[in-house]
């Protein structure tokens, strides 16, 4: 199961609403959230996907799966946005539908993962504990900065008869900085890497006994769906109902069967330009070219234009995007307040 329904604002001027950064090949030759596809294409491990998103951007989600040959899954269109716990719980109603012993993988469609055979191996390793245990089991990642973006798992004692899976003895979603610091020095901290296996059964246990009114309203809208050509539309007054709420605040943050398995699998949630430049190639100056861009006596810049020649003289630790209709300029260690010119931009209508 692929989300994909984060409008990505860090990555302002390239992300768009109606083109959000999973739609993009921010890293690569093909789209995140085609990489993402192609992943998990396998059909003799991996069942069709199924991709819960939006309206606005159907059609362009529909041909990119085409473009890469993934012509069958389901793709299932949110009338509103409310977070990832109604998304996910949609997915795994339609999955037990159909196999009561379904198994979900979920998966963000907007994640870099650098050694994507490792990850499948965590994925076979996590299997057991999912299916015969009904572990809520979490990708859980060695943290290397304070981050106040992710969730915090601590990791308890390996389970019985699951050798690469662990108890959770915390789920902390979003600490605040001086938490967040506590946790990297403590080193008994993963980062949540918002990628979970389980069986739908299982997580749709544990949404009725900590969310129960995203249940009852997804249910109805899962039951009220109706099909147009290549889209699942889920019952729009009856989503509309349902809190707005991620699945780790609602569900993973409570429940006693959530489990972990660390990976080591050079996996990237590109949130913001930072960060694409951190896991860029760069030249000799540490700066990431990308285009038609030329710099001179600069160092660690991330300098994108997707048009226009640009170039740039004598400067350092700036991120440059330039776009048909938009300019962005700001130092690297901002590039988390990039959403701050998008949420002005929609003050401004
Ligand atoms: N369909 C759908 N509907 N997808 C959504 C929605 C929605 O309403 N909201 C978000 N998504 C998608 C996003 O596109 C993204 O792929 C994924 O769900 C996760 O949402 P984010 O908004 O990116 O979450 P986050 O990054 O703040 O936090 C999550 O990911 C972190 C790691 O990247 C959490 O799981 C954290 O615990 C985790 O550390
Ligand atoms: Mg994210």
């Amino acid at each position: 199961m692929i989300l994909s329904g984060g409008a990505g604002t860090r990555l302002w001027p390239l992300s768009r609403e109606q083109f959000p950064k999973q739609l993009l090949p921010l890293a690569g030759t093909h789209s995140l959230i085609q990489e993402t596809l192609l992943r998990f294409s396998d059909l003799s491990r991996f069942a069709a996907p199924i991709v819960v998103t939006n309206e606005e951007t159907r059609f362009t989600i529909g041909e990119q799966m085409r473009s890469v040959g993934i012509d069958s899954g389901a793709i299932v269109l949110e009338p509103v946005a409310r977070n990832t716990a109604p998304a996910i719980t949609a997915a795994a109603l339609m999955a037990v539908e159909k196999d009561p012993a379904a198994i979900l993988l979920v998966v963000p469609s907007d994640h870099v993962i650098g050694d994507v055979p490792a990850f499948l191996a965590q994925v076979a390793a996590a299997l057991p504990a999912a299916r015969d245990d009904g572990r809520l089991v979490t990708f859980s990642i060695l943290p290397t900065r304070p981050e106040t973006g992710y969730g915090y798992i601590k990791r308890g004692e390996p389970l019985d008869g699951h050798p690469a899976v662990y108890s959770v003895s915390a789920f902390v979603e979003k600490p605040d900085e001086q938490r967040a610091h506590a946790f990297l020095t403590s080193g008994d901290y993963f980062w949540n890497s918002g990628m979970f296996l389980f069986s739908a059964a299982s997580f749709l246990r544990e949404v009725e006994q900590y969310a129960p009114e995203v249940l009852d309203a997804v249910r109805t809208a899962v039951a009220g769906r109706t099909v147009d050509l290549d889209f699942i539309r889920l019952d729009a007054a009856a989503f509309a109902a349902s809190p707005g709420i991620s699945v780790d605040y609602a569900v993973m943050e409570k429940t006693a069967h959530v489990a972990t398995v660390p990976c080591d699998i050079g996996w990237t949630d590109v949130g913001a330009w930072s960060e694409l430049w951190r896991i860029a190639g760069k030249d000799a100056n540490g700066n990431s070219l990308q285009g038609d861009v030329l710099v001179e006596e600069s160092h660690n810049c991330y300098v994108r234009s997707e048009g226009i020649l640009t170039a740039a003289v004598g400067v350092e630790d700036l991120v440059i995007v330039v776009t048909d209709d938009a300019v962005l300029v700001t130092p690297r260690g901002r590039a988390q307040d990039v959403k701050l010119v998008v949420e002005s931009l929609r003050r401004q209508g």
